[in-house]
């Protein structure tokens, strides 16, 4: 599948079978979640991956009600920012560079055939406490969104209309 197909087909699965993510696909997903752009080089991120049933299930746990599907996925990635290794003079950066990794994570997933679904967790600091909580996550290290993922189960995986919009698009002047 190439970059465009990926970008194309990519929908949110919420719905997993059993099998397990091999572990060279994770890894290759994480070498993806690692190869975007990030503020000054900075590569600002931490990724704290978990296949464990008891703990995916604390994670659904800790980020409230839309991260259920956490509890029948094969993997959870959660993706944090490294505020040590963040841009000095505007630190904020981390934020964008998590979300990049984020979107990665779901775009290299889709070219595998596996599943994804981003919950959510930065900026709702209720969530982000309770990562941080759960995994004991050093002070500087902040939880920024959770990528469920799995080999989809049933029709979650449907496929959808462009979302092109040409009145979103303005050709060299508002
Ligand atoms: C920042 C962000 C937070 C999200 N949080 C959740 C969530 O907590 N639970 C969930 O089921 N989906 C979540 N989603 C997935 C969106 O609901 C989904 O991307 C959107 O409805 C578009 O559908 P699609 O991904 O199938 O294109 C989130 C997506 C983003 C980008």
């Amino acid at each position: 599948m190439d970059a465009l197909e990926a970008i194309f087909t990519r929908r949110s699965v919420r719905k997993f079978t059993n099998k397990p993510i091999e572990e060279e696909k994770l890894r290759q997903i994480l070498e993806a979640a690692m190869s975007g752009p990030s503020c000054v080089n900075a590569r600002d991120w931490a990724f704290v991956v978990v296949t464990e049933k008891e703990k995916l299930r604390q994670m659904a746990q800790a980020n409230g009600r839309p991260a259920q599907p956490l509890k029948e996925a094969a993997a959870g990635i959660l993706v944090c920012g490294d505020l040590q290794r963040a841009f000095g003079p505007a630190p904020e950066y981390w934020v964008i560079d998590g979300a990049i990794a984020a979107q990665n994570i779901c775009l290299s997933a889709q070219a595998m055939g596996i599943g994804s679904v981003w919950l959510g967790t930065w900026p709702q600091m209720d969530r982000v406490e309770n990562q941080r909580r759960l995994f004991d996550l050093p002070e500087t290290v902040t939880p920024h969104s959770i990528i469920a993922l799995g080999y989809p189960a049933g029709e979650s995986a449907a496929p959808r209309e462009s979302r092109y919009e040409e009145d979103r698009v303005h050709w060299e002047k508002w």
